[in-house]
């Protein structure tokens, strides 16, 4: 069925053979061009010149059928397409086209695509973790048992924590274990334990792709539903070599795995809802004066505005910040710690409470009604008292306790270790950590470096832009609330 796509549902897409551009396509025939595509061993770009020449009258010999030798070859038409927040995992298999999959680390990276490598034994006889690390900007992922265990990720989260599973190159060996279930490395041990869509861009010697048994992997592929890009035919690296098994050029593979990002993204957490507190709070002294701390709110507002892009219902609490009210939240501005707990209360029920504000965590005994005058040699004495701490409060409800309570730990010395106590001592399920120390700029700045505590561990992220630390997070959330029962 999927084999009668034919030229009178591509042709009206095409002015001139030379102007393919398969984005153009509708999803249900470009879905149909890429099984078929697949099932010949062309790239889809291939695959429709076939199906134009064909309607043309003429002959695809194998000589006509050659294309153009990659310079020749037109290459899909630049693509705009920028998916922030969607991460691809890239496996990378061992054949001298590794080398091409550097590029597409950039150019993925380019088009804001996170990406996170995890090269086979054999790649790295081509190409080096350095390399791949230095483009992806992340950790390059190896070895199945890691005794970097404070910060090993593992395969089973490897395998979950992606939009997308890339294999690039996937050599006849990676396709054979993917299709018989082999978790003897990491890369296959992740094919085998990922839920996620995998995309392969096949990449061999000819004959070995020819061979009955590669066929055969393929067609087993296909029927699991994984999405193939190429191969496509010209020069090997074996001089005098030419045919099918040539690694689908960069740009393609992107096309291809761009195409299926922009038709999956379904909102991660559309039907949920969620309560944000962010900013500092103010505590009057008198009707002139209070204190205050230095949070700016960044980190708190774009965890709002992640959340509501990722389809949540969203609630945001707030102290005095000089910063627009993020778009499609519910903004609610306060300024004292008892008016965020007040505005808190009357929030709930949601799915999820994130506590990001920095609440004072003393209030002016008895604030001034007017105006305090200044003594001469007779300084005020303030009589502070507590504030209630407002994530304590709502983790410890023992009706309308959001399902998932995160709150932030702002540290200046021993992060992990005070921000597990603040765990237990405040009753969150997570506590987001970073230091706050005035050398880190964190404080009114653009970048966080923040360790996720869970009661499973410590997680420690890399330095990113608070927005990217936001989205994680959303992620993080999406899955967590996933697991636990949608
Ligand atoms: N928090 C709160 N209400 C308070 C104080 C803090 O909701 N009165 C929340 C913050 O929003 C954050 C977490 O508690 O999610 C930790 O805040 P932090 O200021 O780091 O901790 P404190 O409890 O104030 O502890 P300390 O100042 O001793 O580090």
């Amino acid at each position: 069925m999927a084999d009668c796509i034919d030229c009178n549902a591509i042709i009206p897409y095409c002015t001139v053979m030379g102007s393919i551009t398969i984005r153009q396509l509708d999803d249900a025939l470009k879905h149909r061009l890429r099984l078929r595509a697949a099932r010949h061993g062309r790239s889809m770009e291939d695959e429709a010149r076939t199906i134009l020449r064909n309607a043309a009258g003429e002959e695809t010999t194998p000589a006509a059928r050659q294309p153009a030798a990659a310079p020749e070859r037109q290459s899909p038409r630049p693509i705009e397409i920028t998916d922030h927040g969607k991460r691809v995992l890239l496996i990378i298999g061992g054949g001298i086209a590794a080398y091409k999959s550097l590029d597409l680390i950039r150019r993925l990276k380019q088009r804001g695509v996170a990406v996170r490598c995890v090269l086979t034994g054999a790649a790295r006889q081509f190409i080096t973790t350095l390399s791949a690390g230095a483009l992806s900007g992340e950790r390059v992922f190896t070895d199945l048992f890691d005794a970097d265990t404070e910060f090993d990720v593992g395969h089973i989260r490897l395998a979950r924590e992606t939009d997308l599973i890339l294999v690039a190159p996937a050599t006849a060996d990676l396709m054979a274990k993917m299709a018989t279930g082999a978790a003897d490395d990491l890369a296959s041990a992740i094919l085998l334990a990922t839920e996620r869509p995998v995309l392969i861009a096949p990449a061999m010697n000819p004959r070995m792709w020819s061979h009955a048994a590669t066929r055969r992997n393929l067609a087993t592929l296909l029927e699991d539903g994984v999405i193939v890009v190429g191969p496509n035919e010209g020069e090997m690296a074996e001089p005098g070599e030419a045919g099918l098994g040539r690694m689908a050029e960069p740009l393609e593979i992107i096309e291809a795995a761009l195409t299926f990002l922009s038709a999956h993204s379904g909102k991660l957490l559309a039907g949920k809802s969620m309560l944000v507190t962010s900013g500092p709070t103010r505590e009057p002294i008198d009707p002139v004066r209070y204190i205050a701390n230095r949070s700016s709110g960044k980190q708190g507002h774009a965890i709002a505005a992640a959340a509501a892009e990722a389809g949540a219902e969203v609630t945001l609490v707030c102290g005095p910040v000089a910063l627009p009210d993020p778009p499609g939240v519910n903004t609610i501005k306060v300024e004292t710690a008892e008016e965020m707990l007040a505005a808190v209360n009357r929030s709930l029920p949601v799915d999820v409470g994130v506590f990001a504000a920095a609440v004072a965590d003393w209030r002016v005994e008895r604030a001034g009604a007017n105006k305090m005058k200044k003594q001469a040699g007779r300084p005020p004495r303030l009589a502070l008292t507590e504030n209630p701490d407002i994530l304590a409060t709502v983790a410890h409800r023992m009706r309308g306790r959001p399902r998932l309570v995160i709150g932030f730990a702002a540290e200046t010395e021993r992060i992990a270790e005070h921000a597990k106590a603040k765990l237990a001592r405040k009753g969150s399920d997570w506590i987001v950590a970073n230091d706050v120390s005035q050398s880190t700029g964190v404080m009114g700045g653009d970048s966080n470096t923040v360790h996720l505590i869970t009661r499973d561990g410590v997680e420690s992220w890399p330095p990113q832009s608070k927005r990217d630390v936001a989205r994680a997070l959303v992620r993080r959330i999406a899955e967590a609330l996933a697991e636990t029962g949608g």
